[in-house]
């Protein structure tokens, strides 16, 4: 740089800040001041579809979508679930023909979720190995032996009072007697042919013993998704009607799930909470729900290299497509926007009501 130049610089500095000693601390100070309009323009790297491409930091792909899909046994046709337009609960038949759509569309991972007509107080029907949950993992694996079944173990759509585990004499959920449970079912779910197992139920020490269960059974290659920040969310309602869990018909139990689901008001506890499943052995780590807590995510993403999942929850997805259908939103833009948000965050992969859709649009 020339003594003129330099000179030029120096005048250019703010008097309160003190005179560069070195070429770099003068580069500093050079972009301290010339960071600014007009000598920056950020619109230079917006003026075209080209110059936009380029500097693009995120992208959403197929190869990020988990679809999650319901199934319900001793139903003739699929019925459709009013909240979640699009959304149905396939029969144990239609579960194939969908599980073959999905393969075709190269969504790698599905995650499925039972509704039983075989309820009762410890949700035993999932942890039978002729139980609807080992069916329909089962047939979805045959159907599409090319996508990973994601396995989503709890106990709520299977238990008579809708909570995620038994009840004990403290009308709670037995934290130590589900994870016991729980262990087993993940046995029963990689034994019918599960990839991947992922413990929706938020009781402590579930994680490791999922992990020692499956060590000592023969899967210590089945990988585990933590649902690892999972909050109380009032977002889950339209899941709750598919999937037959609601909570609040019945005086003897707790009417809501806040004693073992985390407090949305919490983000320090989150990051604890993940970093516990880290910690007893998650190979990937979810928060959920996903927009209303992208900040979890984004502190998550920071904190540890494990991959992160993201869940766009059943609310979510009723709240794009009802604005979609009352015309205050169009559904494929807002919908591609909304998963962007999550890779922008932070997260390597998403569950989202919309896979196939996004799948579709992404593939045009
Ligand atoms: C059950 C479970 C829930 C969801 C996934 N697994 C509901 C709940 O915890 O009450 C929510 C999914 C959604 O809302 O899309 N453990
Ligand atoms: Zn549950």
């Amino acid at each position: 740089m020339t003594d003129s130049k330099l000179d030029k610089l120096k005048s250019l500095l703010p008097e309160n800040i003190t005179e560069p000693k070195s070429h770099a601390e003068m580069m500093k100070h050079k972009r301290l001041t010339e960071n600014a309009f007009p000598h920056v323009r950020m619109r230079r790297l917006r003026q075209n579809d080209a110059i936009r491409a380029m500097v693009q930091e995120n992208h959403l792909q197929v190869s990020d979508l988990i679809y999650p899909i319901f199934v319900e046994e001793n139903i003739d046709e699929p019925v459709a679930i009013s909240t979640m337009p699009g959304v149905v609960r396939e029969t144990e038949k239609t579960l194939v023909t969908k599980m073959k759509e999905v393969q075709d569309l190269g969504i790698p991972s599905v995650m499925l979720f039972g509704v039983s007509h075989h309820k009762d107080h410890t949700g035993s029907d999932s942890m039978d190995p002729n139980g609807l949950m080992a069916r329909m993992i089962d047939r979805a694996k045959q159907a599409a032996p090319d996508v990973a079944i994601t396995a989503d173990l709890c106990f709520c759509e299977y238990t008579d009072h809708g909570h995620c585990g038994p009840i004990d004499a403290r009308k709670d959920v037995d934290n130590d007697k589900t994870v016991e449970n729980v262990a087993m079912q993940a046995v029963i779910a990689a034994e019918a042919g599960a990839d991947m197992v992922a413990p929706s139920g938020m009781m402590d020490g579930q994680v490791s013993g999922i992990r020692h269960a499956l060590d000592v059974t023969g899967f210590s290659h089945i990988p585990i998704m933590a649902y690892a920040a999972k909050f109380a969310s009032v977002f889950y309602g339209p899941f709750r009607d598919a999937a037959g869990c609601s909570l609040g018909h019945n005086p003897d139990v707790p009417t809501h799930r806040k004693t073992y689901q985390m407090n949305p008001a919490n983000a320090r506890e989150a990051i604890r909470d993940a970093l516990m499943d880290e910690q007893e052995g998650a190979d990937i780590l979810m928060v959920k729900p996903g927009m209303p807590y992208l900040d979890i995510l984004a502190k998550l993403r920071q904190e540890t290299d494990l991959p992160l999942a993201a869940y766009q929850i059943s609310g979510e997805y009723a709240m794009i497509r009802l604005a979609a259908e009352a015309g205050a939103l169009e559904y494929q833009s807002a919908m591609m926007e909304s998963l962007m948000a999550f890779k922008r965050a932070g997260a390597d992969m998403i569950l989202t009501y919309s896979a196939c859709d996004a799948a579709r649009w992404l593939s045009k």
